[in-house]
């Protein structure tokens, strides 16, 4: 298997920091996961393009960076299936899906980060989660040695969530995700900045309409370093978006099952009086305020520091808990951010 000593993680994390693993494992074979699991290292971090990654640390654990590359199409009755190996770029996988007349993924056309990632977080925008046409995800499970096929139903997949963030973190790695996209295929153009397009725009025209607002509303990490969302949106009771949507009646707010609310970070962190405010290098986008970027920052440190600054602002103005979207890797692992000792 491919390995590197001192290998330095800076092009490898969107937010452009400095952090060293005194080794990385490239795992591209079964051959070679099987390898990994005898290690039995203690402690790792599974990285794929590391878009939803904040490196706090100068030093990395051991990094882990799949390797697996490949994407099978079959054709079902009423679906096309696609199984996109988990080191395919997921950028370049949705247009090779559109090339190819499959359609679905057009709205989460420029995320950035590696199909392999996608399930963990179920990435989503624009009206579309991946959980709605993610059929299994391979899985190698380090314990047992062998690979397992997690259904649909066994990922658990909520907003931002699923087993493989929880459950089974470090206890394997995806191999592969495989997608079923019905032929019939009408687009979703639900989302307030899709919903002015005529319902026969083809998918094509979805995609590029979708990287036009992404371009204009979000910061390329490749030109501004950030991880995209930095909170997710939270979701609260409804007794307390009550009393705050009668203080203020244009708070975007999202009705959610179980009469709660879920509402917009951003637009929070805006009324904190934060979007574009700027501390070590580092700051509040001033686009879109639920974005960190760095500007000139070299530790990740600086990053962490006004996350729990927002967050902080945030809890004293509206008594409402932003959770990190970012995963935090510190020297001895993944940790949450709350529990940093500068916090
Ligand atoms: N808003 C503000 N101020 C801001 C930012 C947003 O007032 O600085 C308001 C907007 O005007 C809008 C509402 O908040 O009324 C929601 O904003 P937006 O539509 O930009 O989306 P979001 O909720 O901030 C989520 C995802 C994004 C995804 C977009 C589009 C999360 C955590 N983020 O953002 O995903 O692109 O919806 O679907 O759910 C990501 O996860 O990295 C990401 C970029």
């Amino acid at each position: 298997m491919k390995k590197i000593s001192n290998f330095s993680l800076k092009k490898n994390n969107s937010f452009g920091v400095e952090s060293v693993a005194s080794v990385a494992y490239f795992p591209s074979t079964i051959d070679d996961l099987i390898e990994l699991s005898g290690l039995n290292l203690s402690s790792f971090y599974i990285l794929g393009e590391g878009f939803n990654t904040l490196l706090v640390e100068n030093q990395s654990p051991i990094i882990v960076k799949p390797e697996f590359k490949g994407i099978e199409i079959d054709e079902g009755l009423n679906c096309t299936i696609v199984k996109a190996a988990a080191s395919e770029n997921w950028h370049e996988f949705v247009g090779f899906c559109i090339e190819q007349g499959i359609y679905g993924l057009e709205n989460l056309a420029l995320i950035p980060g590696s199909v392999g990632a996608a399930p963990v977080q179920n990435i989503g925008a624009y009206g579309v989660e991946l959980s709605q046409y993610c059929q299994e995800v391979l899985w190698f499970d380090f314990e047992t040695e062998s690979v397992i096929k997690y259904q649909h139903k066994d990922c658990a997949f909520g907003y931002r969530e699923s087993i493989f963030k929880r459950e089974l973190k470090n206890k394997g790695l995806i191999i592969s995700v495989t997608f079923c996209f019905p032929k019939k295929w009408t687009a979703n153009l639900t989302y307030a900045g899709l919903d002015h397009l005529p319902a026969s725009t083809s998918s094509k025209e979805v995609m590029n309409e979708v990287i036009k607002i992404r371009q204009y509303k979000l910061p390329d990490p490749h030109k501004l370093p950030n991880a995209g969302s930095f909170f997710k949106n939270p979701v609260i009771e409804h007794d307390q978006w009550q009393t705050l949507i009668s203080e203020f009646p244009n708070m975007p707010s999202y009705p959610q099952p179980n009469n709660k609310v879920k509402v917009a970070a951003g637009w929070l962190i805006e009324q904190a009086g934060l979007k574009g405010y700027k501390a070590k290098g580092v700051g509040v986008h001033e686009k879109q305020a639920l974005v960190i970027v760095n500007y000139e920052a070299d530790c990740g440190e600086y990053v962490a520091s006004l996350a729990l600054y927002v967050r902080r602002q945030v809890a004293q103005q509206f008594n409402i808990i932003l959770e990190p979207e970012v995963r935090a890797v510190f020297s001895k692992g993944e940790y949450n951010l709350t529990e940093y000792k500068n916090g």
